[in-house]
């Protein structure tokens, strides 16, 4: 009788639907999460070839002379200094010296641009990378995240009302050929030197003191 009885709970319990998961669920799921980590790891691959190939598309950025940039950008001062944006190079380019008709042929290898009477700035701001805006009021830079301000050669102005960026705008080393033609060397940046102080030599002065407030 006893014996019946434990056959009888053991057949029931047989027949109960078990918990968990089954070896054969939890091989399944193996199975797919391999799957999963395995495309997204590809995935990852194909990108990382499509950045770099991105990349090294935009290491060296043909912009071309100064007519072409001034009849690219019609309405804007740049033949007085205002910057250009120069979406390819993710730079500005903006004259040293207004008083120049043309680029003037040679390489500036730091980006300083006193040689060839140009700079090209990086697009990024030294705080924490938003792109500022020239501001054609004051023909400063405004950044629009946290307000750090550059002169239109991109030089910070000391003083925390000018922002919290701690140094000036990063600079692409430039080329120009004998015909005048403007190249940005991406795989060439150097940093932006220390704020200067308003009023001391190495800053322009805003053209007015509230420009695109
Ligand atoms: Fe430009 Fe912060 S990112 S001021």
């Amino acid at each position: 009788m006893a014996m019946r009885d434990n056959a009888a709970v053991l057949a029931a319990r047989r027949a109960q639907a078990t918990g968990g998961l089954s070896r054969r669920a939890l091989l399944r799921r193996s199975l797919g999460l391999g799957l999963s980590l395995w495309l997204a790891e590809v995935g990852a691959g194909t990108l990382s070839v499509l950045w770099a190939a991105g990349a090294s598309s935009l290491a060296s950025v043909r912009v071309g002379t100064l007519d072409d940039l001034a009849a690219l950008n019609a309405g804007l001062p740049v033949r007085e200094g205002f910057p250009v944006y120069v979406a390819d190079a993710r730079a500005f380019v903006v004259l040293i010296d207004p008083a120049i008709a043309a680029f003037l042929p040679g390489s500036d290898p730091t980006g300083d641009g006193t040689a060839l009477n140009m700079r090209a700035l990086s697009q990024v701001c030294p705080h924490l990378g938003c792109r500022p805006n020239p501001c054609l009021e004051d023909r400063w830079f405004h950044c629009p995240c946290h307000q750090s301000r550059y002169d239109r050669l991109g030089i910070k102005p000391r003083g925390v009302q000018y922002g919290p960026a701690d140094r000036s705008m990063d600079r692409y080393a430039i080329s120009v050929d004998g015909d005048g033609v403007l190249t940005i060397d991406r795989t060439h940046i150097t940093l932006g030197p220390l704020p200067i102080a308003l009023g001391q030599q190495g800053v322009i002065p805003p053209l007015v003191t509230e420009g695109c407030q």
